[in-house]
Protein backbone atom coordinates (compact mmCIF):
# COMPACT_ATOMS: atom_id res chain seq x y z
CA UNK A 1 0.00 0.00 0.00
CA UNK A 2 1.51 3.55 -0.93
CA UNK A 3 2.35 5.44 1.90
CA UNK A 4 -0.02 8.67 1.62
CA UNK A 5 -1.92 9.11 5.26
CA UNK A 6 -1.21 12.47 5.73
CA UNK A 7 -2.17 13.31 2.05
CA UNK A 8 -5.65 14.71 0.90
CA UNK A 9 -7.73 12.39 -1.13
CA UNK A 10 -7.43 15.68 -3.92
CA UNK A 11 -3.31 15.42 -3.35
CA UNK A 12 -3.42 11.53 -4.00
CA UNK A 13 -5.37 11.49 -6.56
CA UNK A 14 -3.11 13.85 -8.47
CA UNK A 15 -0.03 12.28 -7.39
CA UNK A 16 -0.39 8.40 -6.63
CA UNK A 17 0.84 6.09 -9.03
CA UNK A 18 3.73 8.08 -10.69
CA UNK A 19 7.23 6.77 -12.11
CA UNK A 20 9.99 7.40 -9.52
CA UNK A 21 11.01 10.80 -9.58
CA UNK A 22 14.95 10.29 -11.26
CA UNK A 23 16.36 12.71 -13.81
CA UNK A 24 14.45 12.08 -17.52
CA UNK A 25 11.86 9.76 -15.81
CA UNK A 26 8.88 10.62 -17.20
CA UNK A 27 5.85 12.08 -14.93
CA UNK A 28 3.25 9.89 -16.00
CA UNK A 29 3.49 6.22 -16.53
CA UNK A 30 3.64 5.28 -20.41
CA UNK A 31 1.41 2.53 -22.09
CA UNK A 32 3.30 -0.24 -21.89
CA UNK A 33 2.14 -2.77 -24.47
CA UNK A 34 3.96 -5.84 -23.93
CA UNK A 35 2.84 -9.57 -23.81
CA UNK A 36 5.77 -11.01 -22.33
CA UNK A 37 9.25 -9.63 -19.76
CA UNK A 38 13.11 -10.99 -19.99
CA UNK A 39 12.51 -13.63 -17.27
CA UNK A 40 13.74 -13.82 -14.02
CA UNK A 41 11.39 -10.80 -12.58
CA UNK A 42 8.05 -10.56 -10.48
CA UNK A 43 6.11 -10.28 -13.40
CA UNK A 44 7.23 -12.27 -16.33
CA UNK A 45 4.07 -12.74 -18.68
CA UNK A 46 1.85 -10.40 -19.74
CA UNK A 47 -1.47 -12.07 -18.12
CA UNK A 48 0.25 -11.62 -14.66
CA UNK A 49 0.92 -7.72 -14.64
CA UNK A 50 1.70 -4.58 -16.62
CA UNK A 51 3.19 -1.55 -15.83
CA UNK A 52 0.56 0.40 -16.72
CA UNK A 53 -2.15 -1.65 -14.67
CA UNK A 54 0.28 -0.84 -11.88
CA UNK A 55 -0.07 2.34 -11.79
CA UNK A 56 -3.59 2.83 -11.99
CA UNK A 57 -3.56 0.24 -9.09
CA UNK A 58 -1.57 2.33 -6.69
CA UNK A 59 -3.45 5.59 -7.59
CA UNK A 60 -6.92 3.65 -6.82
CA UNK A 61 -5.75 1.59 -3.76
CA UNK A 62 -4.33 4.76 -1.91
CA UNK A 63 -7.81 6.53 -2.62
CA UNK A 64 -9.45 3.47 -0.99
CA UNK A 65 -7.02 2.26 1.51
CA UNK A 66 -5.91 -0.70 0.38
CA UNK A 67 -4.34 -3.17 -2.79
CA UNK A 68 -6.27 -2.89 -5.80
CA UNK A 69 -6.38 -5.19 -8.81
CA UNK A 70 -7.78 -4.23 -12.11
CA UNK A 71 -9.56 -6.65 -14.48
CA UNK A 72 -11.09 -5.88 -17.75
CA UNK A 73 -14.36 -4.71 -16.86
CA UNK A 74 -16.76 -4.15 -13.43
CA UNK A 75 -18.41 -7.27 -14.12
CA UNK A 76 -15.51 -9.08 -14.83
CA UNK A 77 -14.30 -7.68 -11.53
CA UNK A 78 -17.78 -9.07 -9.69
CA UNK A 79 -17.58 -12.34 -11.67
CA UNK A 80 -14.26 -13.24 -10.24
CA UNK A 81 -14.74 -12.62 -6.32
CA UNK A 82 -18.06 -14.67 -6.67
CA UNK A 83 -16.22 -18.01 -8.29
CA UNK A 84 -14.53 -17.81 -5.09
CA UNK A 85 -18.04 -18.65 -3.17
CA UNK A 86 -18.24 -22.38 -2.19
CA UNK A 87 -20.36 -25.00 -4.08
CA UNK A 88 -23.32 -24.12 -1.94
CA UNK A 89 -22.90 -21.39 0.15
CA UNK A 90 -25.60 -18.42 0.40
CA UNK A 91 -24.35 -14.64 -1.14
CA UNK A 92 -26.93 -12.05 0.27
CA UNK A 93 -27.49 -9.40 -2.36
CA UNK A 94 -29.45 -5.83 -2.65
CA UNK A 95 -32.73 -7.08 -4.67
CA UNK A 96 -31.91 -3.40 -6.67
CA UNK A 97 -27.89 -4.00 -7.00
CA UNK A 98 -26.45 -3.36 -10.74
CA UNK A 99 -28.35 -5.84 -13.00
CA UNK A 100 -25.28 -7.26 -14.26
CA UNK A 101 -24.76 -8.23 -10.79
CA UNK A 102 -28.25 -9.78 -10.04
CA UNK A 103 -28.40 -11.64 -13.63
CA UNK A 104 -24.71 -12.99 -12.45
CA UNK A 105 -26.14 -14.52 -9.20
CA UNK A 106 -29.19 -15.75 -10.81
CA UNK A 107 -26.86 -17.28 -13.65
CA UNK A 108 -24.58 -19.48 -10.84
CA UNK A 109 -28.23 -19.92 -8.74
CA UNK A 110 -30.04 -21.61 -11.80
CA UNK A 111 -26.60 -23.77 -12.13
CA UNK A 112 -26.66 -24.86 -8.68
CA UNK A 113 -23.27 -23.22 -7.33
CA UNK A 114 -25.02 -20.91 -4.79
CA UNK A 115 -27.99 -20.04 -2.81
CA UNK A 116 -28.86 -15.60 -3.26
CA UNK A 117 -30.48 -13.91 -0.94
CA UNK A 118 -31.94 -11.06 -2.50
CA UNK A 119 -32.93 -8.23 0.09
CA UNK A 120 -34.26 -4.65 0.73
CA UNK A 121 -31.02 -2.93 1.28
CA UNK A 122 -32.09 -0.15 3.32
CA UNK A 123 -33.80 -2.12 5.51
CA UNK A 124 -30.76 -2.79 8.34
CA UNK A 125 -32.77 -5.00 10.16
CA UNK A 126 -33.82 -7.48 6.79
CA UNK A 127 -30.24 -7.59 5.67
CA UNK A 128 -28.80 -8.33 9.24
CA UNK A 129 -31.21 -11.07 10.08
CA UNK A 130 -30.19 -11.98 5.77
CA UNK A 131 -26.80 -12.69 7.16
CA UNK A 132 -26.72 -15.84 9.06
CA UNK A 133 -25.36 -18.55 7.24
CA UNK A 134 -24.26 -16.65 4.77
CA UNK A 135 -20.75 -16.62 3.58
CA UNK A 136 -21.35 -13.54 1.17
CA UNK A 137 -22.72 -10.17 1.86
CA UNK A 138 -22.29 -8.10 -1.40
CA UNK A 139 -23.81 -4.20 -0.73
CA UNK A 140 -24.03 -1.48 -3.11
CA UNK A 141 -24.71 2.01 -1.71
CA UNK A 142 -26.56 3.75 -3.01
CA UNK A 143 -27.83 1.14 -5.47
CA UNK A 144 -28.17 1.94 -8.80
CA UNK A 145 -30.41 3.28 -9.87
CA UNK A 146 -33.05 2.65 -7.18
CA UNK A 147 -30.51 4.96 -4.96
CA UNK A 148 -31.40 3.50 -1.51
CA UNK A 149 -28.50 3.23 0.62
CA UNK A 150 -26.89 0.48 3.32
CA UNK A 151 -26.17 0.97 6.99
CA UNK A 152 -21.97 -0.34 5.62
CA UNK A 153 -20.88 -0.16 9.55
CA UNK A 154 -23.90 -2.39 10.92
CA UNK A 155 -24.55 -4.81 8.06
CA UNK A 156 -20.60 -5.36 8.41
CA UNK A 157 -20.60 -5.98 12.01
CA UNK A 158 -23.24 -8.44 11.64
CA UNK A 159 -21.76 -10.28 8.67
CA UNK A 160 -18.58 -10.80 10.24
CA UNK A 161 -20.19 -12.13 13.56
CA UNK A 162 -21.70 -14.16 11.11
CA UNK A 163 -18.16 -15.41 9.36
CA UNK A 164 -19.38 -13.96 5.70
CA UNK A 165 -16.82 -11.27 3.61
CA UNK A 166 -18.20 -8.52 2.99
CA UNK A 167 -17.90 -6.72 -0.46
CA UNK A 168 -19.56 -3.22 -1.38
CA UNK A 169 -19.87 -1.83 -4.93
CA UNK A 170 -18.50 1.62 -4.50
CA UNK A 171 -19.19 2.99 -8.46
CA UNK A 172 -21.56 5.17 -7.61
CA UNK A 173 -20.10 7.46 -4.70
CA UNK A 174 -16.30 6.91 -5.61
CA UNK A 175 -13.25 6.74 -2.58
CA UNK A 176 -14.12 10.57 -2.72
CA UNK A 177 -17.74 10.27 -1.06
CA UNK A 178 -17.20 6.91 0.56
CA UNK A 179 -14.16 4.49 2.12
CA UNK A 180 -15.96 1.20 2.78
CA UNK A 181 -12.38 -0.32 3.62
CA UNK A 182 -12.29 2.37 6.77
CA UNK A 183 -15.71 0.93 7.33
CA UNK A 184 -14.46 -2.89 8.29
CA UNK A 185 -15.62 -4.01 4.49
CA UNK A 186 -13.14 -6.46 3.18
CA UNK A 187 -13.48 -5.74 -0.29
CA UNK A 188 -15.01 -2.79 -2.19
CA UNK A 189 -15.51 -2.89 -5.98
CA UNK A 190 -15.35 -0.21 -8.75
CA UNK A 191 -17.00 -0.52 -12.50
CA UNK A 192 -14.19 2.15 -13.21
CA UNK A 193 -16.17 2.20 -16.37
CA UNK A 194 -17.95 5.07 -14.91
CA UNK A 195 -16.25 7.70 -12.54
CA UNK A 196 -12.72 7.10 -12.14
CA UNK A 197 -12.62 6.97 -15.68
CA UNK A 198 -14.92 9.48 -16.03
CA UNK A 199 -14.89 10.19 -19.68
CA UNK A 200 -16.84 7.60 -21.52
CA UNK A 201 -14.10 6.68 -23.44
CA UNK A 202 -12.86 2.97 -21.73
CA UNK A 203 -14.33 -0.03 -19.96
CA UNK A 204 -12.45 -1.45 -16.84
CA UNK A 205 -13.11 -2.68 -13.65
CA UNK A 206 -11.26 -2.73 -9.91
CA UNK A 207 -10.90 -4.23 -6.37
CA UNK A 208 -9.43 -3.19 -3.80
CA UNK A 209 -8.73 -4.88 -0.26
CA UNK A 210 -7.02 -4.28 2.96
CA UNK A 211 -6.27 -8.27 3.26
CA UNK A 212 -3.42 -9.44 2.20
CA UNK A 213 -4.79 -13.05 1.72
CA UNK A 214 -7.59 -12.18 0.17
CA UNK A 215 -5.77 -9.79 -2.47
CA UNK A 216 -3.26 -12.58 -3.05
CA UNK A 217 -6.28 -15.06 -3.89
CA UNK A 218 -7.59 -13.28 -6.34
CA UNK A 219 -4.44 -12.11 -7.70
CA UNK A 220 -4.19 -15.70 -8.50
CA UNK A 221 -7.83 -16.01 -10.02
CA UNK A 222 -7.32 -13.03 -12.40
CA UNK A 223 -3.91 -14.64 -13.20
CA UNK A 224 -5.66 -18.10 -14.34
CA UNK A 225 -9.11 -16.45 -15.59
CA UNK A 226 -7.20 -13.84 -17.43
CA UNK A 227 -10.28 -11.28 -16.87
CA UNK A 228 -7.44 -8.61 -17.40
CA UNK A 229 -7.19 -4.93 -18.02
CA UNK A 230 -6.23 -3.49 -21.34
CA UNK A 231 -3.10 -1.82 -21.24
CA UNK A 232 -5.07 1.64 -22.96
CA UNK A 233 -7.86 1.20 -20.59
CA UNK A 234 -5.47 1.12 -17.48
CA UNK A 235 -4.23 3.86 -18.66
CA UNK A 236 -7.19 6.18 -19.91
CA UNK A 237 -8.52 5.34 -16.04
CA UNK A 238 -5.73 6.69 -14.44
CA UNK A 239 -5.82 10.03 -16.32
CA UNK A 240 -9.22 10.46 -15.74
CA UNK A 241 -8.85 9.63 -12.02
CA UNK A 242 -6.35 12.84 -11.81
CA UNK A 243 -9.43 15.04 -12.15
CA UNK A 244 -11.50 12.33 -9.95
CA UNK A 245 -12.38 15.38 -7.24
CA UNK A 246 -12.97 18.04 -9.31
CA UNK A 247 -15.38 16.49 -11.72
CA UNK A 248 -17.28 14.86 -8.34
CA UNK A 249 -17.22 17.86 -6.91
CA UNK A 250 -19.35 19.79 -10.17
CA UNK A 251 -21.36 16.79 -10.98
CA UNK A 252 -22.51 16.90 -7.14
CA UNK A 253 -23.01 20.51 -7.07
CA UNK A 254 -24.87 20.64 -10.25
CA UNK A 255 -27.19 17.18 -9.10
CA UNK A 256 -27.92 18.98 -6.13
CA UNK A 257 -29.05 22.15 -7.70
CA UNK A 258 -30.89 20.26 -10.42
CA UNK A 259 -33.29 18.25 -7.50
CA UNK A 260 -34.29 21.24 -5.68
CA UNK A 261 -36.01 21.84 -9.45
CA UNK A 262 -36.58 18.84 -10.69
CA UNK A 263 -38.96 18.32 -7.32
CA UNK A 264 -40.74 21.27 -8.61
CA UNK A 265 -41.87 20.73 -11.50
CA UNK A 266 -45.26 19.16 -12.50
CA UNK A 267 -44.12 16.67 -14.67
CA UNK A 268 -41.88 14.91 -12.17
CA UNK A 269 -43.64 12.60 -9.86
CA UNK A 270 -41.12 11.55 -7.44
CA UNK A 271 -37.13 12.68 -6.87
CA UNK A 272 -34.52 10.05 -6.22
CA UNK A 273 -31.43 11.56 -4.41
CA UNK A 274 -29.10 10.02 -1.46
CA UNK A 275 -27.79 13.34 -0.64
CA UNK A 276 -24.31 12.89 -2.38
CA UNK A 277 -23.05 11.73 -5.70
CA UNK A 278 -24.20 12.92 -8.80
CA UNK A 279 -26.73 10.24 -10.15
CA UNK A 280 -30.35 11.39 -9.82
CA UNK A 281 -33.53 9.40 -10.45
CA UNK A 282 -37.12 10.53 -11.11
CA UNK A 283 -40.02 9.34 -11.87
CA UNK A 284 -42.35 10.88 -14.40
CA UNK A 285 -46.08 11.56 -13.58
CA UNK A 286 -47.35 10.48 -16.78
CA UNK A 287 -46.17 7.36 -16.74
CA UNK A 288 -43.69 4.97 -19.36
CA UNK A 289 -44.85 6.51 -22.27
CA UNK A 290 -43.98 10.30 -21.06
CA UNK A 291 -40.22 9.09 -19.82
CA UNK A 292 -39.95 7.92 -23.22
CA UNK A 293 -39.88 10.91 -24.86
CA UNK A 294 -38.72 13.22 -22.11
CA UNK A 295 -35.51 10.66 -23.30
CA UNK A 296 -35.45 12.13 -26.59
CA UNK A 297 -36.95 15.53 -26.60
CA UNK A 298 -33.01 16.76 -25.19
CA UNK A 299 -30.25 18.96 -27.07
CA UNK A 300 -27.52 18.47 -24.27
CA UNK A 301 -28.70 15.37 -22.13
CA UNK A 302 -27.66 12.35 -24.35
CA UNK A 303 -29.98 9.46 -24.21
CA UNK A 304 -27.49 6.32 -23.29
CA UNK A 305 -26.75 3.54 -20.87
CA UNK A 306 -23.75 3.91 -18.53
CA UNK A 307 -23.31 7.05 -16.12
CA UNK A 308 -20.32 8.71 -14.82
CA UNK A 309 -19.08 11.04 -17.39
CA UNK A 310 -18.60 14.39 -18.03
CA UNK A 311 -21.06 14.66 -20.51
CA UNK A 312 -24.66 14.60 -18.85
CA UNK A 313 -26.76 11.29 -19.57
CA UNK A 314 -29.77 9.86 -19.23
CA UNK A 315 -32.33 7.11 -19.87
CA UNK A 316 -35.02 4.68 -18.60
CA UNK A 317 -33.94 1.91 -17.00
CA UNK A 318 -36.72 -0.31 -17.57
CA UNK A 319 -36.44 -0.36 -21.05
CA UNK A 320 -33.97 -3.18 -19.88
CA UNK A 321 -35.87 -6.50 -20.30
CA UNK A 322 -33.32 -7.73 -17.38
CA UNK A 323 -34.47 -4.69 -14.81
CA UNK A 324 -36.03 -5.81 -11.77
CA UNK A 325 -39.98 -5.27 -12.07
CA UNK A 326 -39.79 -3.60 -8.76
CA UNK A 327 -38.22 -0.37 -10.37
CA UNK A 328 -40.82 2.10 -11.51
CA UNK A 329 -41.96 1.80 -15.19
CA UNK A 330 -41.47 5.57 -15.57
CA UNK A 331 -37.78 6.00 -13.65
CA UNK A 332 -35.46 7.63 -15.43
CA UNK A 333 -32.22 7.77 -14.03
CA UNK A 334 -30.21 11.10 -14.48
CA UNK A 335 -26.27 10.33 -14.87
CA UNK A 336 -25.21 14.66 -13.96
CA UNK A 337 -22.02 15.94 -16.21
CA UNK A 338 -20.00 18.98 -14.99
CA UNK A 339 -21.80 21.27 -17.70
CA UNK A 340 -23.04 24.85 -17.04
CA UNK A 341 -25.77 23.81 -14.37
CA UNK A 342 -28.02 26.56 -16.08
CA UNK A 343 -27.87 25.15 -20.14
CA UNK A 344 -28.39 21.63 -18.22
CA UNK A 345 -31.71 22.55 -16.89
CA UNK A 346 -33.29 24.45 -19.46
CA UNK A 347 -32.66 21.81 -21.48
CA UNK A 348 -34.31 19.42 -19.27
CA UNK A 349 -37.05 22.15 -18.21
CA UNK A 350 -38.24 22.81 -22.06
CA UNK A 351 -38.08 18.79 -22.47
CA UNK A 352 -40.42 18.12 -19.44
CA UNK A 353 -42.81 21.12 -20.37
CA UNK A 354 -43.17 19.89 -23.81
CA UNK A 355 -44.76 16.97 -21.47
CA UNK A 356 -46.79 18.83 -19.71
CA UNK A 357 -48.09 21.29 -21.92
C1 LIG B 1 -22.93 -0.18 -9.84
C2 LIG B 1 -22.33 -0.92 -10.99
N1 LIG B 1 -21.55 -1.99 -10.75
C3 LIG B 1 -21.01 -2.69 -11.77
C4 LIG B 1 -21.25 -2.37 -13.09
C5 LIG B 1 -20.64 -3.19 -14.20
O1 LIG B 1 -19.52 -2.55 -14.71
P1 LIG B 1 -19.00 -2.72 -16.23
O2 LIG B 1 -20.06 -2.18 -17.12
O3 LIG B 1 -17.72 -1.94 -16.22
O4 LIG B 1 -18.78 -4.18 -16.45
C6 LIG B 1 -22.04 -1.26 -13.38
C7 LIG B 1 -22.33 -0.89 -14.77
O5 LIG B 1 -23.22 -0.11 -15.06
C8 LIG B 1 -22.60 -0.52 -12.30
O6 LIG B 1 -23.39 0.55 -12.52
Amino acid sequence: MPDTPDLQPATVAVTAGRPERVADNPLNEPITMASTYVAGGDVEYGRYGNPSWAAFEEALGALEGGRCLSFASGLATVATILDLVGQGQTVVAPRHSYNGTIMQLADLEARGRLTARLVDVADTKAVVEACDGASLVWLESPTNPALELADIPAITEAAHEAGAYVVVDNTFATPLLQRPLAQGVDLVVHSATKYLSGHSDALLGALVTGDDELYGVLKNRRDLVGAIPGTLEAWLALRGLRTLHLRIERAQANAQSLVTRLEAHPAVGEVRYPGFGAIVSIVLAEGALAADLLTRKTRLWVHATSLGGVESTFERRRRWKTEPATIPDALVRLSVGIEDVEDLWADLERALDDLTG
